[in-house]
């Protein structure tokens, strides 16, 4: 028997080593042991000693070889897997190699077809770990700092850890794990030694958010239980503040999605649609219609055929504020599921983040005329759900017929774009809205843009330290826009 002891669980280049020296040797796979030092190996409990005649049945030694490249990303892969077996796998292709080089492209061979199988469970271990990382803020002598205890499938802390990196690089941070720790300080990335939960705070305030967050982004007309469990799997539920409501929710979710059933389904009402299609048909709304009121504009917009988005949404979505003079106008992106099924703008999950942060800022929203850049939702089936698409800006350009006569007509001092698509309305050009937010632009008909993110970025953000600060940039660019809105007084309302 040849034995080779690694340094550490996934010590590749160890492995490497003592991998190329055995294979130079000519020791077959059955002889070959690696060992990890310090960890204790329970296969060698049932092994016998080899046999004088394994021994010498050695193939002859070589004096060098090479090995295609895709052993060796796989391989790489394979290291992290927590399968006692894996070094033995891995020289079992390397040695097969030898004979067979071209195996790695023979996908329906037993070995091959393992270490595929082992490589895709360690890339979804490290996708898991980045959707499930969950931060806690601590204090220390040097202010903030977050920590996170988890749990991966499979050791892929080193490997995952740049990510969190890119993603969190001005803030100090670690990450416990069972097989090692990882810590930024803003500057340096260090590894240390294993931890327990117990290493970690136990909860904090930032829980209570993502509880709230995950609450009321739950839909239960789209709950599948074992979707859910696949995509949240339950071995990860214990660090996730939010799994703890999952039964309840799941429990509820038969009695909320009856309600939802049974609430009048708000199609377009069939005295508006007759008078529509009438319009269409003698003209009254051809393409260059121009309205006089916002009455008018909303019939002129369930007409509309300037693209072809209008086919497959249920009914166009015009703005809705007072009707002249709002001081402050709001431009989203377009309608959502529920705001097409409801015919009214941010009346969906995005609705609810913006009337929170509106109230935060100060702005009554029966104030404020909230519009889209788009008056129909844009979106492709997936099964039963319907998922949004950006629209592109042929189709923008087509409806900023419709914004700029709600602009027209409403006459806001205030502009607020929410996001890439609201701005490229608003200002007829595209528009970097990180570098654009937190100042007013003027506009040609005398009032002031002001540029800020959507709130469906903020709902998107899966962390929630990172969240927090978003959503006190964007709630900042509400108060400026409040504040150059000055008084309205004059507006009437609705
Ligand atoms: N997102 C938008 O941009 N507008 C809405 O009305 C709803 C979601």
């Amino acid at each position: 028997m040849a034995s080779a002891e690694l340094a550490g669980q996934i010590d590749f280049e160890g492995w490497r080593k003592a991998a190329r020296a055995f294979r130079l040797a000519g020791v077959e796979p059955a002889e070959a042991r690696f060992t990890v030092a310090g960890a204790v190996d329970n296969r060698s409990l049932f092994d016998t000693a080899p046999s004088r005649e394994k021994r010498l049945g050695r193939r002859a030694p070589e004096t060098a070889f090479t090995v295609p490249k895709a052993f060796v990303d796989i391989a790489q892969e394979v290291i992290l897997h927590r399968s006692a077996d894996r070094f033995d796998l891995l020289y079992r292709l390397l040695w097969r190699l030898r004979d067979e080089p071209d195996l790695m492209k023979v996908v329906s061979d037993v070995d091959v077809l393992d270490a595929m199988e082992r490589a895709k469970n360690v890339s979804r271990a490290s996708h898991k770990m980045k959707a499930f990382v969950r931060f806690r803020m601590i204090e220390d002598e040097a202010g903030e700092a977050y920590v996170a205890w988890f749990e991966p499938a499979h050791r892929v802390l080193e490997k995952t850890s740049g990510f969190f990196v890119r993603r969190f690089t001005s803030m100090r941070w670690s990450i416990l794990t069972p097989d090692g720790s990882c810590f930024w300080d803003g500057t340096a990335l260090a590894f240390g030694p294993p931890a327990t939960a117990a290493d970690a705070p136990q909860d904090d305030e930032i829980e209570e958010f993502w509880k709230t967050y995950y609450a009321s982004t739950f839909n239960p007309a789209r709950l599948k239980v074992k979707t859910m469990q696949g995509e949240m799997p339950k071995q990860y539920w214990k660090n996730l503040p939010e799994a703890g409501l999952i039964p309840d929710l799941i429990a509820a979710s038969r009695d909320r999605t009856d309600t939802m059933v049974a609430a009048p389904h708000s199609q377009p009402n069939a005295r508006l649609s007759k008078a529509i299609a009438r319009h269409v048909r003698d003209g009254s709304y051809e393409e260059g219609f121009v309205a006089s009121t916002l009455e008018e504009l909303r019939h002129g917009v369930q007409a509309c055929r300037r693209c072809d988005l209008w086919r497959d949404a249920t009914q166009g979505v015009c703005g809705e504020g007072p009707v002249r003079r709002a001081a402050l106008m709001i431009v989203g992106e377009q309608p959502g599921d529920q705001e097409d099924l409801a015919g009214r703008p941010f009346v969906g999950p995005a609705g609810q983040v913006l009337d929170a942060a509106l109230s935060e800022a100060g702005i009554d929203r029966s104030e404020v005329y909230v519009t889209n850049a788009v008056k129909h939702f844009k979106h492709e089936a997936r099964g039963k759900r319907r998922l949004h698409k950006t629209p592109v800006a042929s189709e923008v350009s087509a409806c900023r017929w419709w914004l700029d006569q709600e602009r027209r007509l409403v006459a806001p001092k205030v502009v607020l774009a929410l996001g890439a698509t609201a701005s490229l309305a608003v200002l007829n050009r595209k528009v970097a809205v990180m570098t654009e937010r937190g100042s007013t632009l003027p506009l040609s008909d005398g009032s002031e843009a002001v540029i800020t993110v959507h709130p469906s970025y903020l709902l998107r953000l899966p962390d929630e330290a990172i969240r927090q600060k978003e959503r006190a940039a964007f709630v900042a660019d509400l108060k400026l826009a409040r504040a150059r809105m000055g008084s309205t007084d004059d507006s009437v309302a609705d």
